[in-house]
């Protein structure tokens, strides 16, 4: 058997060692977790991104009577990003999420959509996407989208070797 780890942090959101970005970046994706249009689920999801030009995005979970037709917070700002922005790399991504009837003790994680949707924009911009999934009390943060989503499905499983 062979194994696999995973390097991640996890400090407390007051630690002094987020840097005045992070910080603007955590402070954004509470923001915009607000704005979630989540009637069916009651669970916001806010998300931030931060471009290499130092230009911070946001998105929120939108969802729909139909059911599928519902996206996450992370695909809606990665997908913003990637069109109105589509040369500039993601350095990092916060995500952070709010529930009227329960409290998250533990900070939410991407689905494996939204894993995969990160991790193949990492691959193409050959730089690291850093992910913070935090609540108000602790941040965990992953180096890479790799790390969330080892033997993932990739553009050149799509040819023959
Ligand atoms: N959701 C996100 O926005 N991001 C995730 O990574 C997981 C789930 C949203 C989708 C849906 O609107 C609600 O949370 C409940 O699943």
């Amino acid at each position: 058997m062979q194994e696999l780890s995973i390097k991640f942090s996890d400090r407390d959101i007051n630690d002094k060692s987020f840097s005045i970005k992070e910080r603007d970046l955590f402070n954004k994706a509470l923001e915009i977790c607000q704005q979630a249009y989540a009637p069916y689920s009651h669970f916001n999801v806010g998300a931030s991104i931060l471009l290499e030009n130092e230009l911070f995005l946001t998105g929120s979970n939108q969802e729909n009577s139909s059911f599928p037709c519902g996206i996450c917070a992370e695909r809606v700002v990665l997908f913003s990003a990637k069109s109105n922005y589509p040369d500039l790399k993601v350095l990092k991504i916060a995500i952070t999420a709010k529930s009227k009837n329960f409290k998250n003790t533990i900070p939410a994680a991407p689905c494996g959509l939204c894993r995969q949707v990160l991790l193949e924009y990492e691959v193409q911009q050959k730089h690291k996407i850093e992910i913070y999934l935090f609540n108000e009390k602790r941040v965990i943060k992953f180096n890479q989208a790799k790390d969330l989503l080892p033997f993932y499905f990739s553009e050149d499983r799509l040819k023959r070797k």
